[in-house]
């Protein structure tokens, strides 16, 4: 290896060095900030993020998926939300549907909970 490569190759080493860690810091800084939820509805949060946050977007939970409607923007009770989960959606108002049955019914009503009370946040 000539002198010359060996310096470039050692600049490129350094730079990745510190490329990357900004890199990764910069991703987590650019996530939304989302809202502080009471204790008891964060594994709803949580359900919903691995859950729901693909297709919806909802400000509460940082999520941004727009296959479905964004849930800030509907006016959610519980129930409506429940019966969402458990029955699907057939396509009316956008592209696709929602499938039926993504949660058993306990998880269904955390998720529902959570986002009866926080949709319409953001
Ligand atoms: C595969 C994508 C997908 C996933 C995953 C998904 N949804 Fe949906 N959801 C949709 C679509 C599409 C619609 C709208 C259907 C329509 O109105 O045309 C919808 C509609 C809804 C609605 C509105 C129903 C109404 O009454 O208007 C609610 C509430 C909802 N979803 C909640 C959830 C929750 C909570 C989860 C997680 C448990 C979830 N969705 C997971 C795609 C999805």
């Amino acid at each position: 290896m000539s002198k010359k490569t060996f310096v470039i190759f050692g600049l490129l080493v350094v730079f990745l060095a510190v490329l990357i860690p900004w890199l990764a810091f910069r991703a987590d800084g650019d996530s939304p900030e989302g809202a502080d939820v009471p204790a008891s509805l964060e594994s709803g949060k949580t359900l919903f993020q691995d859950n729901c946050g693909n297709c919806h977007t909802l400000y509460a939970a940082e999520t941004d998926g727009n296959f479905g409607p964004d849930l800030d923007e509907l006016e959610l009770t519980e129930g409506r939300v429940f019966s969402a989960i458990e029955n699907g959606v057939d396509g009316t108002t956008t592209q696709g549907r929602m499938p039926p049955g993504i949660l058993s019914a306990p998880q269904a009503k955390e998720v529902s909970e959570f986002v009866a009370a926080v949709a319409g946040e953001g």
